[in-house]
């Protein structure tokens, strides 16, 4: 078979299972099983796949049918232009998420302590490390199966000794001194109790539990996080906070948080309230 044949092949099934944009995700599939380029398959469309190929690409593409998230079947996602690897355990990073690397990248200062809470696969705590080689970073989260993840990410970019994972869902018995850090990030889990039934199916049935639920309305860990990790801050220091959307950063703004100045909130790609930004006392 041609690489045009496979891919056709593999579209084929996708289609039959429901899979909405089968071209790309036929390319993503051959593209990691043959580790070549999309680019590689339109200018070369004759080229020959072994016979182990198709099975190889239509297993995966199976596991995709069954519902689980592309980037579990492949085993990766890209974040900020870095690869991940992402399987059960962690959320897979988001887009939007990516504005928060941009807006640590805004702050002053070329040297920096700082910590990532709830860190998942360690996609923030890795790109941030990545483009500030004189930062260190602490990556806390409440589970083991997320570290695990958060672990092998810093490994695969070269990260570990300039980086510590701690393992602790209590924000208050984090070993991080008081007043140390330059800045936090953080994307908790944000989602209304409510709401998660009516998440896309791969996202509800693969994706962690604790990566999503915020709580009744969303907002658990975003006011748990905002009353209580403003003491690992440095007088002066950012916090920068994913949230759900308009309607969570609204209550955002209408609420006090003694230890913690308001300084505005960034627009996602969609052009959604999305990040609040505030500065330590
Ligand atoms: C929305 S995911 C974010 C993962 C990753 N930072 C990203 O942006 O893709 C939220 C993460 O917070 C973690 N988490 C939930 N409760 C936590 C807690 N109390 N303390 C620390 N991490 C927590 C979850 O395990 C999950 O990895």
């Amino acid at each position: 078979m041609t690489v045009r044949e496979t891919l056709l092949a593999l579209r084929g099934l996708l289609v039959a299972g429901g899979i909405g944009r089968s071209d790309l995700e036929a390319d993503r599939i051959l593209e990691s099983v043959l580790s070549r380029s999309r680019e590689f398959f339109r200018i070369h469309p004759e080229a020959p796949c072994g016979p182990d190929v198709l099975p190889r690409a239509a297993e995966l593409a199976g596991r995709r049918i069954q519902g689980e998230p592309l980037a579990y079947v492949l085993g990766e996602a890209e974040f900020f232009g870095l690869p991940f690897f992402v399987g059960p355990g962690c959320l897979v990073p988001r887009p939007e998420t990516e504005l928060l690397v941009e807006a640590v990248l805004s702050l002053p200062g070329k040297t920096g302590f700082f910590a990532d809470w709830g860190t998942g696969s360690g996609c923030l705590l890795a790109s941030i490390l990545k483009e500030r080689p004189d930062f260190f970073g602490w990556g806390v989260d409440a589970e083991a199966s997320a570290l695990a993840w958060a672990g092998r990410n810093l490994q695969r970019h070269g990260l570990t000794g300039r980086s510590k994972l701690v393992l602790e869902p209590d924000p208050t018995a984090v070993p991080i001194p008081p007043a140390s850090l330059d800045f936090i990030v953080t994307n908790p889990p944000y989602i209304p109790r409510s709401a998660l039934p009516g998440l896309m199916r791969e996202v509800r049935d693969h994706e962690p539990l604790s990566a999503l639920d915020g709580g009744a309305e969303g907002m658990d860990l975003i006011f748990l996080f905002l009353r209580v990790l403003p003491v690992y801050l440095r007088p002066g220091g950012a916090l920068l906070m994913e949230t759900g959307g308009a309607d969570q950063v609204k209550r955002l703004v209408g609420e006090e948080f003694p230890e913690l100045i308001m300084e505005g909130f960034l627009r996602d790609y969609g052009g959604i309230p999305r990040h609040v930004r505030y500065r330590r006392r």
